[in-house]
C-alpha cells in the first residue's frame, strides 16, 4: 500500500478526529504543504496547469471568493449577485469570442465547473436538441482524434456514438473529407479544437463550418484551452485562424476561465450561438413532492464564491490586461520554439501557437524528458508519435526561463543521442505523470488510480 503524502510530518486522519484541532495549527499545516508545492511550479519549468501564477492576483480572488463562498448559487432569489456575475461572465466571454458577429440568433451560455463540464453541457445540448427537433434517438458526433478525452467521456455518459476522424500527421489538423463522408442522418454535431491540447494547433474551422452549414448540423469548437489566449494573440497580429462566431457554422464554443482566463479552478463557459441549444438541455421536474425543481445546467448547488472570483478576475484585467499577458506568453513561446528548431534532431509538430509540441526521428524524445525532469522541467508527454509538449503560461514569462530551457534542452539532446539505444525511462500519461508504459497500459493506469484513490481512502486494518 502506498503511503499517505506528508505522513512523516503530519498526522493521518483515518477517521474523524474525536476532538477538533486549533485553527492556527491547521492553517500552519496547510501553509507548509502549499508553500512547498508552489515552489515546484514557481520556477516556471512546469507546462500548463498554473496559468496565472501571480500570488497577488490569487489573494485578490480569494477575497472576492470569500465574500460569497458560503452562498448557494442555485438559490437565485437570495443572491441576485450570482445572476449578475454569471450573466456578465457569459457576456464578456461572448465578447472575446466575437459573439456580436451573430445577427440571426441570440448567443447565450452557461458557466460550468471546467472544460470537461462545458464539453458535457455542449454534448448534452446537441443530443437533447437532436431528439427534440429531429427525433434522433441514436445520436452521433464526429471529433478529430486529437480532440480532448472529455468528448469521449461525454459520449460515454450520454450514450452518444463517437466517430473519430483521423488527422494529417504533418499538420495535426483533422481530415475534413473523412468527416464529410461520415456525417449521416443521426449526426447532431461536428467538433473542432482551437486549439487542441496535444499540439496547440487549430483545426480547419472554416471548412468544418461550411460542412456544418451545408448539412444543417451543429459545430462545437473546443476552445477550453485557447479561448482566453488565442483571441488576444489574433489581436496582437499572431497567425491564429478565425475559429469563433464569425464563422456561420460555429454553433457553440467552450472557453475555460480557469485556464488563460486566470480564474480559480472550477470555472469555464459553454457558449451557444442560439439559445435553442442551451434551452434544450435544461432539466426540470415539476411533480416532485419536494417542490418544483429546475437547474440551468448539470450541477445542482454551487458555491457563489467561484462565480464572484471569476467575475472579479475578468473585470480586473479587461482587454488591456489579457492582451498584456498574451503578448508575453506568445513571445516566450516563440523563443522556446526557436530553441527546439535549432536542433535538427528535433521536429515541431504542426504550426503551434502558445503551446508547442516536438518529437524526434533520431531518438525516443522521452530521453529528452528523462534528462530535463531532474532539472525541474515538467512537460506533458504524448504518444503516436512520442512527443513532449509545453503549454507556455505566465510563470514561463519570468526572466531567464526561456534561456534556461534553451540551455537545458541542448544538453538533453546530447544526452538523448548518447542513450538512444536504451529504452527511455519516462512515458506518456496525460497530466505529466511520467512512468514506464507497457502493453499492460490499462492495468498500469488502474494501479495508478488505485494508488491515488482507493488505497488511501481505505481504513487501516
Ligand atoms: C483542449 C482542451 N479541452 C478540454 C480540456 C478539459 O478541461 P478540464 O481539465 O478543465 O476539464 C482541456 C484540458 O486541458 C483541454 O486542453
Amino acid at each position: 500500500m502506498a503511503g499517505y503524502p506528508y505522513e512523516d510530518r503530519f498526522a493521518v486522519n483515518h477517521t474523524l478526529p474525536e476532538k477538533g484541532r486549533p485553527r492556527e495549527e491547521i492553517l500552519a499545516e496547510l501553509a507548509t504543504m502549499a508553500e512547498e508545492e508552489d515552489a515546484f511550479w514557481e520556477t516556471g519549468k512546469c507546462s500548463g496547469t498554473m496559468y496565472c501564477g501571480d500570488h497577488e492576483h490569487y489573494g485578490f480572488m480569494n477575497e472576492a471568493f470569500g465574500r460569497f463562498a458560503h452562498v448557494n448559487a442555485l438559490q437565485r432569489d437570495m443572491c441576485p449577485s450570482q445572476t449578475k456575475f454569471e450573466a456578465e461572465i457569459i457576456g464578456m466571454t461572448l465578447d472575446v469570442l466575437n459573439g456580436d458577429a451573430v445577427t440571426d440568433a441570440q448567443p447565450v451560455g452557461v458557466v460550468t465547473t471546467g472544460g470537461t463540464g462545458s464539453i458535457l453541457h455542449a454534448m448534452l445540448a446537441y443530443c437533447e436538441y437532436g431528439a427534440q427537433a429531429r427525433n434522433i434517438t441514436q445520436p452521433n458526433v464526429i471529433k478529430p482524434e486529437t480532440a480532448h478525452p472529455a468528448f469521449d467521456k461525454a459520449c460515454h455518459l450520454f450514450g452518444i456514438e463517437l466517430r473519430k476522424a483521423p488527422v494529417d500527421p504533418k499538420t495535426t489538423q483533422v481530415d475534413v473529407d473523412w468527416v464529410a463522408k461520415h456525417v449521416d442522418d443521426n449526426t447532431v454535431a461536428l467538433i473542432g479544437s482551437a486549439c487542441n491540447y496535444g499540439y496547440g494547433t487549430v483545426d480547419p474551422m472554416d471548412e468544418l463550418s461550411d460542412l456544418a452549414v451545408d448539412r444543417g448540423i451543429g459545430l462545437h469548437v473546443d476552445s477550453c484551452l485557447g479561448g482566453f489566449i488565442l483571441p488576444f494573440g489574433q489581436k496582437l497580429g499572431y497567425d491564429v485562424p478565425v475559429y469563433d462566431y464569425r464563422l456561420p457554422g460555429v454553433t457553440s464554443i467552450s472557453a475555460d476561465t480557469h485556464k488563460y482566463g486566470y480564474a480559480f479552478k472550477g470555472s469555464s463557459v459553454c457558449t451557444f450561438r442560439d439559445k435553442k441549444y442551451r434551452n434544450a438541455q435544461y432539466f426540470f421536474l415539476t411533480d416532485w413532492s419536494g417542490g418544483k425543481y429546475c437547474s440551468p445546467g448539470i450541477e445542482g448547488s454551487r458555491s457563489g464564491g467561484i462565480l464572484a472570483a471569476t467575475w472579479a478576475a475578468m473585470v480586473s484585467f479587461g482587454w488591456e490586461g489579457y492582451l498584456r499577458y498574451a503578448k508575453k506568453i506568445f513571445e516566450t513561446s516563440a523563443a522556446m520554439q526557436d530553441a527546439v528548431r535549432s536542433h535538427p534532431e528535433l521536429s515541431m509538430l504542426g504550426e503551434p501557437t502558445f503551446l508547442f509540441s516536438f518529437t524526434s526521428d533520431e531518438f525516443d524524445v522521452y530521453h529528452v524528458n528523462d534528462f530535463m525532469r531532474p532539472r525541474g522541467w515538467r512537460f506533458n508527454g504524448q504518444q503516436y508519435p512520442n512527443a513532449l509538449h509545453m503549454a507556455v503560461t505566465r510563470p514561463q514569462t519570468q526572466e531567464g526561463v526561456a534561456e534556461a530551457f534553451a540551455a537545458d534542452l541542448a544538453e538533453a539532446v546530447a544526452y538523448a543521442a548518447a542513450h538512444k539505444d536504451e529504452p527511455a525511462k519516462s512515458g506518456a500519461i496525460y497530466g505529466g505523470v511520467a512512468g514506464g508504459m507497457t502493453n499492460e497500459a490499462d492495468e498500469f493506469i488502474r494501479a495508478v488510480m488505485a494508488d491515488m484513490m482507493d488505497e488511501q481512502q481505505a481504513l487501516p486494518l
